[in-house]
This record gives structure tokens, sequence and C-alpha cells, in this order.
């Protein structure tokens, strides 16, 4: 059968676009400027204004702004950084692809993200830095984790790639440490038409030092001139030029995004403790994937999917079991919250563009699945 709800329907959420995507490509095809030029400069002044932050640095995506961060902070080989165990694979690979050890720490139960006492049980003489990660539709507690980075003298960097646009304790996501990031990947709410991100931070020397490294470790205008080890880390301007033609929209694409999570809380709450959704309260969250936590995930899964309503697995294996990170040696049950929730973790639809009623009709599947006691 065809599916009548979509995970992501790509052509639903495109559509309004369209004449964006095809001005930008023709603005870009008839100029001279394709790389790290002035629509990158102007999205970069616009996040930097957006976010209060001193310094915005756009680069080629959320993972390659995470590799520069650490690469500008001297991270590398003898150093520790403390992340979650349950998280995209690079929250913890570009500490690893800088011979760093990451430092793996359950998560919470009820939010999937890093627990600040556990993080705090992880840090050791050699850790340099705490990295939370954003994911779903909640927020880590950031101030648990700079009072432990400022009671060990650590640097937090923010894994807010799928964040921008939340706030934690009225700041925005991503300026609670040194340094945060943003993806535009074009699932995100601040999705593009490729891969893109940035990098915001206060602290002058890092933003300086990032901008040589996006470019192959080349100081602004001195081309072939390499200070540092630098990576090809930059945006180009068709995504810059495409964003800051979204940007403006960011908010009303945010408020309907938490609209329909209000639409899933309202009827999924009442299915508690079979079902649990996230944590309720939505204002100030970006709300990215709506994942609830159900025992009977596959059941539940292939009962949607017979509906029609398609979901996806975020995350179905936690980091710690992967194979890219076995030499750091885990094994099952280390991490037992990061492994519980890759056996029920289930994203349901959800983005600005779903058809009116089709939230609700997802409720009515999954109320379905647990009317019948399955
Ligand atoms: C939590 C998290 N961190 C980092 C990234 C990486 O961003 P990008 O895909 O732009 O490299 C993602 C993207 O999915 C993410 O979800």
């Amino acid at each position: 059968m065809t599916t009548a709800i979509p995970y992501a329907d790509w052509p639903a959420r495109s559509a309004g676009w369209v004449d964006d995507i095809v001005d930008v490509f023709r603005e870009v095809a008839e100029s001279d400027e394709f790389i790290l030029k002035s629509r990158v400069e102007r999205l970069e002044a616009e996040i930097a204004r957006r976010t209060g932050a001193a310094h915005a640095v756009a680069v080629a995506g959320g993972t390659g702004a995470l590799s520069v961060i650490l690469a500008a902070l001297g991270i590398g080989e003898g150093d520790e950084v403390v992340t979650p165990a349950f998280s995209f694979v690079s929250t913890a690979s570009t500490v690893a692809l800088r011979g760093a050890r990451p430092i793996f720490a359950d998560v919470e139960y009820g939010t999937a993200l890093l627990d600040p006492a556990a993080a705090g049980a992880a840090v050791t003489g050699r850790t340099r830095a705490v990295l939370p990660a954003y994911l779903f539709a909640d927020s880590p507690r950031m101030a648990d984790f700079t009072a432990l980075a400022a009671r060990h003298g650590l640097h937090v960097v923010e894994d807010s790639a799928v964040a921008l646009g939340a706030e934690v304790d009225g700041r925005p996501a991503g300026r609670h440490g040194v340094a945060g990031v943003y993806s535009f990947f074009p699932a995100k709410p601040a999705g593009g038409i490729g891969d893109g991100g940035m990098i915001v931070t206060d602290d002058d020397d890092l933003a300086r030092t990032a901008r040589m490294l996006r470019n192959h470790g080349q100081p602004a205008g001195k081309r072939f001139h390499h200070e540092l080890l630098g990576f090809n880390c930059r945006m180009d301007e068709l995504t810059a030029g495409f964003l800051l033609r979204k940007l403006p929209h960011l908010d009303e694409l945010l408020r309907r995004r938490r609209a329909i999570a209000e639409i899933y809380e309202e009827g999924l709450r009442p299915l508690a403790p079979a079902l649990l959704p996230p944590r309720a309260g939505f204002e100030g969250r970006a709300v990215y994937t709506y994942v609830v936590r159900v025992q009977e995930r596959d059941a539940l899964r292939a009962h949607l999917a017979e509906q029609g309503v398609e979901t996806a697995v975020y995350y179905p294996r936690p980091l710690h079991l992967q194979p890219a990170f076995a030499h750091l040696g885990h094994r099952e049950g280390d991490f037992p919250v990061a492994e519980r929730l890759s056996r029920e973790a289930l994203a349901l639809p959800l983005h600005p563009d779903m058809a009116p009623g089709a939230a609700e009709r997802v409720v009515d599947a999954v109320r379905r699945f647990h009317e019948a006691g399955r």
C-alpha cells in the first residue's frame, strides 16, 4: 500500500521553496561567487545577529563545525572529551578523529540527553571538554554542564546541530559554552538544500583559528600560505543564498513544529506508562523529531506501517556499541539507559508541512495499537 503519512514527505516540504531554490541557482550562476563569498558573509552576520554571538563561522556541515572547533581548541592525542553514549555519530566521531578519546557517559531516560551526574563521574585529569548534544525535541541541562566545566577547568562545546532557534535558560542553544554548532542538513528545522553548518563563539582566537582551519589553514587573503593543517570545510554560495531566504521563516517553521508536538502530547500522554512521549512544555525548544519511548517499539512500528504511517528509529544502536568505536573496549551493559533507548525509541512523523489532520491520524493509529492490548 502507499504510505498515507510518510515520515519526511520531501515533496510537501520542498513545494513552497522551489522558486527560491531556482532563483538562488540563477543568481549564483550569473555571479562569479561560488564559495565563501558575499552570501556566506551575510549568512554569518545573520546567525551572529540572531544568536548574539560575537562570531559566526560558516562551514560545510555540523560535523565539520565540531571537527573545526575541536581542532581549534587543540584537542588531540592523550585528551579526553566526555560525551553521550546515545547520540548521532558526529558527537563522538569528531573527537576520535582528532586522536582524542571520547569518554561516553549515559543519558537520562526521560530526555535521551547526557546525564550531568554521569558526565561528572566520567571526568578525569585528562578531560579537556564536555560535549553534550541536543536531540529530538529537547535541550541538555546546560547550567549543570557549564558548572561542571567551571569546577574542572573544561571547555563546554555544544553539539546544538539540531537546535538553531531553541533557548535554554533564556540563552540560545549553542551559546552556553566556548562554542556551539548548527547544521543546515535538509532534514533539520533550519535545513538548506545540501550540507552546511555554522560555528558560533564569542572567543576571538577560536573564531580566527576556525576561519583558517575551514579553508586549509590559510589566513584570510593569504592564498597558498598554510599557517595550520586545516580542512576543506567551506560553505558554498548556493547553500548560503538559500538559507538567507529561509531563515526569516525559521521562527514560524519552529512554531508549526511545536504545534504538531502539542497534538501528539495531548493525544499520547494518556498512554503513559506503556508509551512515554517526550518531556512536555515545548516553548523555547526546537522540535526536530518527536521520539516516543515504547517497550513494544518494533510491534508498534509494524502496526503503524500497516496503517500507512511511516516512522523512523533514532538511534538503533548506541555509540559505545558501534563497530567504529570498538577500540574503546565497551560492551553491552556499560550504558544501560542508552541501550534501552536504542530498543525503545520511535520517531513519529513531524515536519512543518504535515497535512492538516495527519498528526491526529497518527495519534489514532497509536492509540488503536494500545487499545488492542498489543
Ligand atoms: C546531534 C547531531 N550532531 C551532529 C550532526 C551532524 O550534522 P551534519 O549532518 O550537518 O554534519 C547531526 C546531524 O544529523 C546531529 O543530529
